[in-house]
């Protein structure tokens, strides 16, 4: 736990004091001797646990504002419900944070030709007519991807969709700096077996505190690229929202497609999607497990789908976790569209 905690040190040091115009070249510089280096270098260290967050009684703001769920409209499925689970890092007034990051894992289901499904990170801020925000993670979504496979994704708006802000690389905004590791990237197996193997993928965002721009890293040390600042009129001095969770996008019959591996959780682990090791970036840029009283939950009243926040740690290999998904299907109509 602490090793992982330094190594996410070590790459914000590696990542972020790179402001010098020479960034990409830097960054394609990386060799496999180089990261294997570098972890050697991490587990040398032994920096104390980082401290632990604490919120201030009535600084906590318990609604969730419809409006600033992560929509993630794209054109081709801009009609279709959506159907969420979130995890909220509570929002605090006058309080911005830098980063999110979580272990989700990866799972092969298949979705309907004009579904969508995926697991996610965000960050928020924003008025409500102008949110601004980056999500990114696992999707399954022929419309976007060509298949239904589970490939990383992008998104941006800096406007609530309006009219800036798009997936992966449709248009202009996220500055690619890994050779391989892109928007659409296909992960290949393995992937979690229901009742056997575990496989997860560590994605987090992060904000370079010189440049202020918003970085997409992959299993703690890999950049994958970035979102400049100025794509984003009120997330440059941080983010007012951090979520993790689940989106899933009916076809135009309404049926639901699956989330997660499928099913409900049910506390076995091996037979449940989840997020572990979920971290945020405070204030301060440093990195902090969620408290017990940091967080609040959104689940889909549509029934459809679960989510079990434990609010626990979980011990080191899972912390501060999560389980959630279903099946999908007939969700009625308590859906946003
Ligand atoms: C993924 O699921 C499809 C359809 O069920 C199956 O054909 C394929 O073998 C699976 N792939 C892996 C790697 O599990
Ligand atoms: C959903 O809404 C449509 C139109 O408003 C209605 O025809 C349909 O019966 C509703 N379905 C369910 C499951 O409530």
């Amino acid at each position: 736990m602490v090793l992982k905690w330094v190594t996410f040190l070590v790459v914000f040091l590696y990542v972020f004091p790179i402001n010098n115009g020479s960034r990409e070249l830097y960054m394609y510089s990386i060799t496999r001797e180089e990261e294997l280096e570098l972890e050697k270098e991490v587990q040398s260290l032994n920096k104390p646990p980082v401290k632990t967050f604490q919120l201030e009684e009535g600084d906590i703001i318990d609604c969730i504002d419809i409006n600033k769920q992560p929509a993630l409209d794209h054109p081709l499925l801009k009609n279709h419900k959506i159907q969420l689970v979130l995890v909220i890092l509570k929002e605090r007034p006058d309080y911005k944070y830098h980063g999110v990051m979580g272990k989700m894992s990866i799972h092969n289901i298949t979705v309907g030709e004009d579904q969508s499904s995926s697991t996610n990170i965000w960050v928020g801020n924003g008025p409500p007519d102008q949110v601004n925000y980056i999500a990114a993670g696992l999707m399954m979504s022929p419309m976007i991807n060509g298949d239904s496979l589970p490939r990383m994704f992008t998104y941006w708006t800096g406007d609530v969709a309006q009219r800036t802000g798009c997936f992966n690389m449709d248009c202009k905004g996220f500055v690619q700096v890994h050779k391989i590791f892109a928007p659409k990237y296909l992960f290949p197996p393995p992937y979690a077996v229901y009742g056997g193997q575990m496989i997860d993928h560590n994605f987090q965002l992060l904000q370079d505190k010189e440049t202020k721009n918003w970085w997409l890293v992959l299993e703690l040390k890999t950049p994958v690229g970035y979102f400049p600042k100025e794509l984003f009129p009120y997330l440059s001095e941080g983010a007012g929202v951090v979520e993790w969770g689940a989106v899933a996008k009916t076809g135009k019959n309404g049926i639901s497609p699956p989330m997660g591996n499928g099913y409900k959780p049910n506390r076995v682990f091996d037979q449940s999607s989840y997020f572990r090791r979920i971290r945020f970036v405070d204030g301060n840029f440093d990195g902090q497990r969620p408290s017990k009283h940091d967080t609040e939950n959104y689940e889909d009243p549509s029934g459809c789908y679960k989510l079990i926040n434990d609010k626990d740690y979980g011990g080191q290999l899972f912390s501060y976790y999560f389980l959630y998904g279903g099946p999908g299907g007939q969700c009625g109509n308590n859906s946003v569209s």
